[in-house]
């Protein structure tokens, strides 16, 4: 058996209160820990000067882990990966930014770290690298003379080209996209945008069994859509269902329906867009006055970047504004809470929504949309309304799905939600969870490593022809 290296800018933090760690964090974690492994990358810290990585091992996994110097987070982390490609790849080139020396920190900060790994790199490894921080990671590694199989999975929509190429360095970071063995995109339609940049731009080809020749390379492409544990899941709601969280909001929420929203604060999330189509809920709908409760738990990320304090902002704004319109003295139709919960806690606090609140304006997959889901009581689920640019959409069809910049539709989809016969809500649920079950983490884990094997074999029995 090869040794499983995986390679991420977050790594998912070990104690509990850290900051929310994210979908990537969430599902690398679980899926590295029952193959075990390496896992390299950044240690959520700032130092004065790059040192050699720290090595902790936890169970199976050990974890590699190295700190940024400041003038490497502002330009690597701050500026190019979350003030450019993160704003771009979730179609908000009015919110991103591009300036040459983020982009050679970005590169720069790439190379150091395939140093540090290269240093501790054996032949069989197996290397998988993952997401927007890391696309020229597998450049740096091969320059390096690094022959192992390296694949590259991307959690965040990957946009079409049009938008990707008000990135300037855009062909640089495709060609090195392929330097991969196998690239991996969440839904179809991600994989589609880069096989047509490829194409489009007469940089190669892709045939129909996914193999890519492209940049005098060959390399596939795919489509991984991640998942979760829908059991595990359910168990943790119910084993949790009598903290002291949990009975609080219930008892709080006695006597009313609740809709239940969890993201990381981040304006990819369509908060704004959602608090206003419950607003119009409440407008259209004065019966539902003091009977229906919104939920939101945002705990702030990235709060070092303008655009998140941005967002901050107007969401505290618009909380206040709605409160202060509707509000009466025994009861608040938004709760609004920056901050973190257990994982498990926050399973059981799904559990008790009536409705779950999924709205991204663009997102890769969205697990809370899975989690949320996934927690429900069977004899008595909840119904998710669901964002269609959310590439969970694209799984979950017994979700209400809805366009997330039309406020009548989300208004009306809550109101159809919260109505919602116990029949019909059973059937939708059933759905949902069987198709969780059969695409679940170990599905996509095993799925992305056995191509990288597959690909990285047949690329070694070419060379050696
Ligand atoms: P993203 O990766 O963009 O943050 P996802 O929905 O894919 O979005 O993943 C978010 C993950 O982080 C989920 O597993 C969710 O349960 C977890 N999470 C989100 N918000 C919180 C929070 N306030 N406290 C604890 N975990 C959270
Ligand atoms: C998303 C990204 C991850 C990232 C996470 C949290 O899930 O896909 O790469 O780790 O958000 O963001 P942060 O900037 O705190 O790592």
């Amino acid at each position: 058996m090869s040794r499983l290296i995986v390679v991420s800018n977050r790594v998912a933090p070990t104690q509990e209160g850290s900051p929310a760690a994210g979908g990537l964090a969430i599902g690398v974690l679980d899926a590295l820990k029952e193959t075990g492994g390496v896992w390299f990358g950044w240690n959520g810290e700032i130092v004065g000067h790059a040192q050699p990585p720290s090595i902790e091992k936890q169970g199976s996994v050990t974890y590699a882990t190295v700190g940024l110097t400041r003038r490497d987070y502002d330009q690597y982390y701050r500026g190019f990966s979350n003030a450019t490609l993160w704003p771009t790849f979730h179609y908000r080139t009015d919110l991103s930014r591009y300036d040459r020396q983020e982009y050679a920190g970005y590169l720069r900060v790439n190379v150091s770290f395939a140093k540090q790994l290269a240093a501790m790199l054996e032949p069989g490894d197996m290397i998988w690298v993952h997401d927007y921080h890391l696309l020229p990671f597998a450049c740096a590694l091969r320059n390096l003379g690094v022959t192992n199989p390296i694949g590259f999975f991307l959690h965040i929509p990957f946009p079409v080209p049009e938008m990707l190429r008000t990135v300037p360095p855009h062909e640089e970071l495709v060609k090195c996209l392929c330097s991969y063995d196998l690239v991996g995109f969440q839904t179809e339609s991600d994989r589609q945008s880069f096989v047509d940049y490829v194409e489009r731009g007469g940089f190669g080809s892709v045939s129909e069994d996914g193999m890519m020749q492209a940049f005098g390379r060959v390399l596939k492409v795919g489509a991984y859509p991640i998942g979760i544990y829908p059991d595990a899941v359910a168990q943790a709601a119910e084993q949790y269902a009598h903290r002291k969280p949990v009975l609080a909001l219930r008892d709080a929420t006695r006597g009313r329906q609740l809709i239940m929203s969890v993201d990381r604060l981040d304006y990819s999330k369509g908060l704004v867009e959602r608090f206003q189509a419950f607003e119009r809920l409440l407008l259209h709908s004065p019966g539902l006055h003091g009977r229906v409760s919104l939920v939101q738990i945002a705990p702030p990320t990235r709060s070092d970047v303008q655009t998140y304090q941005r967002i901050r902002q107007t969401l505290e704004g618009e909380a206040g504004r709605i409160n202060g319109r509707f509000a009466q003295l025994d009861w608040t139709p938004i709760q609004y809470l920056n901050r973190n919960y257990e994982r498990n806690l926050l399973m059981s606090l799904f559990r008790l929504a009536q409705v779950g609140y999924v709205t991204p304006l663009r997102d890769g997959m969205n697990l809370v949309a899975k989690e949320y889901v996934a927690s429900q009581d069977p004899s008595d689920p909840g119904v998710l309304v669901l964002s269609q640019f959310a590439g969970a959409a694209e799984q979950l069809p017994g979700a209400l799905v809805v366009n997330p910049f039309d406020l009548t539709q989300m208004a009306d989809a809550l109101a159809r939600a919260l109505a919602m016969p116990l029949k019909e809500r059973q059937a939708r649920y059933a759905d949902m969870m069987a198709r969780l079950r059969a695409n679940d983490l170990s599905t996509w884990r095993d799925a992305f490593l056995d191509d990288l094997r597959h690909v990285a074999t047949a690329a070694s029995v070419t060379r050696k022809a």
